[in-house]
């Protein structure tokens, strides 16, 4: 069976500042540092190699691409713009223009500035005030981005810094993750209103079954959603997580098929999700969804499997635009380390060389014909 996508639906990748540029200063290279965590260093070196990279997802048929701002390059001191990485951006983005990339530019992708860390990051109201001038300088500054994400997943994001105090800045306080859930809501709303062509945020929403749905599905999926839904021209969401709940315990999978995390592999989970996303009658862009597979064995299925229940779901009137796979490069997974293998493409950490997977030639043909076969 053929599975034909809609006219000008975008095929990329994505990726983010943090995990592939490499030489960072920010609230997370401070953290690697003081608790021993693998650094980040010079990650992927693709602040330097950027053009090469594009090439590369010119050469898969890549259509768009969606790639991360780093706030600390940009003010790295309160009040003070380095209009040298401002035009760096500038630059990227003409590298992707000029292979016929469309750009989707996320603003805030989990790391901070050193001192906004340091006045308590987004437990402060005022950071709300500092994050949206340096949203309105960069949007003033990269006019001809079209597509625009203020923040990734905040609900991930609270979740391991502030409810399971795992991540910088590792305050495990329940008023706190409330506190920074709501500054971020705030932030986006507050930005919204200073002139983008399209906005959005990259939602992480999870497929869950069993009785505690209406309650999870309410917190985790559509929470944040509510909040910021007159705000927002489409959707962004990242899907990764199958959630079966027995009794009271969570995760409860057959895991019949996992990632090299540990993660469930369920394609059809994207489905329901998307399904859930229909009610706020906006487009959506699947702004992330991969698989971590040193060996290349569960990547092409993986992709294929997701795609074919996107489709399902397109079929059922969700306006469905465009699909990022996570992730363009290996890259930096967090307190990981780069062990996770994400990529389409390899990276040797020692040589930095690039290596096209197998998976990736797949992926490809898929976005060449804007279509599949099954
Ligand atoms: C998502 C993050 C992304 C990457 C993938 C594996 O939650 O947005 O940066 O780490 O998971």
């Amino acid at each position: 069976m053929r599975l034909e996508f809609p006219k000008k639906f975008l095929w990329g990748a994505a990726t983010s500042a943090h995990q592939v540029e490499g030489g960072n200063h920010n609230d997370w290279t401070e953290w690697e540092k003081t608790t021993g965590h693998e650094e980040s260093g010079r990650a992927c070196d693709h602040y330097n190699r950027f053009r090469d990279d594009f090439d590369i997802a010119k050469f898969l048929g890549h259509n768009a691409h969606r790639f991360s701002i780093e706030w600390s390059r940009i003010e790295p001191e309160e009040g003070r713009w380095d209009e040298k990485e401002i035009a760096h951006y500038q630059e990227v983005i003409n590298a992707l223009r000029e292979r016929g990339i469309e750009p989707f530019v996320t603003l805030w992708h989990w790391t901070l500035p050193v001192w906004v860390a340091e006045q308590g990051g987004w437990e402060n109201k005022k950071t709300i005030d500092d994050f949206a001038r340096y949203v309105d300088k960069i949007v003033r500054s990269l006019k001809s981005v079209v597509y625009w994400i203020t923040l990734n997943e905040p609900e991930i994001y609270t979740t391991n810094s502030y409810l399971r105090g795992k991540w910088p800045p590792q305050k495990k306080s329940f008023f706190k993750f409330l506190k920074v859930y709501n500054n971020l809501a705030e932030a986006h709303i507050k930005c919204s209103k200073l002139g983008f062509q399209q906005i959005g945020i990259a939602k992480n929403n999870s497929y869950f079954e069993g009785w505690l749905v209406p309650v999870l599905n309410y917190f985790w999926n559509n929470w944040f959603l509510n909040k910021i839904k007159n705000h927002q021209n489409f959707i962004g969401l990242n899907y990764y997580f199958h959630n079966r709940i027995k009794g009271f315990k969570l995760n409860q999978n057959e895991n019949k098929e996992t990632s090299d995390m540990g993660w469930e592999i369920y394609p059809e989970g994207i489905y329901y999700v998307l399904k859930n996303l229909k009610k706020y009658q906006k487009p959506v862009y699947i702004t992330e969804n991969g698989v971590a597979d040193v060996q290349d064995i569960h990547r092409e299925k993986f992709i294929k499997e997701h795609l074919r229940y996107a489709h399902k779901a397109i079929q059922e009137g969700v306006d469905v635009r465009g699909y990022f796979y996570w992730s363009l490069l290996d890259n930096f997974e967090w307190d990981k380390g780069f062990w996770p293998r994400f990529g389409l493409v390899e990276v040797d950490y020692k040589t930095m060389e690039r290596k096209i997977r197998k998976s990736a030639l797949e992926y490809a043909k898929i976005a060449r014909e804007n279509g599949l076969e099954i």
